[in-house]
């Protein structure tokens, strides 16, 4: 096994404007040659967005709602993690995704423009999972408090700026939702919302089944918004991210299943750094239909 101390908060390079944590960046070029499969399907997210949760609803319902199938590996065995990426001897997402058998379920953090091209020019279809600016960057500060493989986040407040700033991993929250947004009529990209699964689980969960051609009855897919519900993934090992290592993800510091709420953004943002928020992104929105919600 690797020795402990190769996890020690890596720092960020810039791959094409995108700041990728250095290993991810070592290894940019393999990422951006990887061959998608035309029956690959992508969960993509910004980071905190709710990936873990759309992982685990999209499992569940590619095994017909078998709970005890969703339980057989943790969901980063599940569903490999395309640019991740460690020192030596680690293998890479790309060294896991090679060996994968298909149909793959695969996760990204990339921004559109940084996704192989190969999933485009195979029409793959990806699900887009998007969350409030502020409670996503609210959940990124806590996992990068707990996260040591990501760089040190400071004080709430240098956080908050970073973000702003677009200098956090994976980049500008606001390119991330935009680019994808502006994307989704030309692919196959489903566009859903963190705030829309809190507010009904079984609607957008039925989406997603749709979306993926299957045709579950309504008493599998009560037991998919069950078994997907935030207190109940809090106590899944498979789901929790307890099963990694603690020198990776300390959850004594946070535990990655931290709120799971809307709205929680309300106990971290000062009134001062709200207006400050609000002012910033009205400009960096502007010229955009999408639209959030804050709070349900
Ligand atoms: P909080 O830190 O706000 O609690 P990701 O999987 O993209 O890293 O996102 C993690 C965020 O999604 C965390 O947010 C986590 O608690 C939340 N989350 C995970 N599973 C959830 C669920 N079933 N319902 C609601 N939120 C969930």
């Amino acid at each position: 096994s690797a020795p402990e101390s190769i996890f020690n908060r890596f720092p960020l390079r810039m791959v094409h404007g995108v700041p990728l944590m250095e290993p991810i960046a070592q290894n940019w070029q393999r990422i951006e040659e990887f061959q998608a499969r035309p029956d690959d399907l992508l969960i993509a997210t910004y980071p905190k967005a709710g990936t873990t949760w759309m992982q685990e609803i999209v499992d569940l319902i590619n095994n017909g709602g078998d709970v005890e199938k969703a339980h057989r590996a943790p969901t980063y065995v599940r569903i490999p993690f395309l640019e991740i990426c460690s020192p030596k001897p680690i293998p890479s997402g790309v060294d896991i995704l090679e060996k994968t058998p298909s149909p793959r379920t695969i996760k990204t953090h990339l921004p559109f423009q940084l996704v192989p091209k190969s999933f485009w020019k195979l029409n793959c279809k990806t699900i887009y999972v998007a969350r409030n600016a502020k409670d996503c960057a609210v959940s990124f500060y806590h996992f990068d408090k707990m996260n040591v493989t990501q760089p040190e986040p400071g004080t709430w407040h240098e956080y908050l700026q970073k973000f702003m700033e677009e200098k956090l991993s994976w980049g500008s929250w606001y390119d991330h939702v935009c680019g994808y947004w502006d994307e989704k009529d030309k692919h196959r990209i489903l566009y859903v919302f963190y705030e829309d699964i809190k507010e009904d689980p079984a609607c957008e969960i039925r989406k997603v089944m749709q979306f993926l051609e299957k045709d579950l009855r309504e008493e599998v897919l009560e037991k998919i918004v069950h078994h997907t519900f935030f207190q109940v993934m809090k106590e899944n090992p498979m789901a929790n991210y307890t099963s990694m290592p603690s020198f990776i993800l300390d959850h004594s510091i946070s535990p990655f299943m931290r709120k799971g709420e809307v709205g929680n953004w309300k106990h971290h943002f000062t009134v001062a750094q709200n207006e400050a928020f609000d002012a910033h992104y009205q400009r960096k929105m502007m010229g955009t239909t999408l639209k959030f919600r804050t709070h349900i």
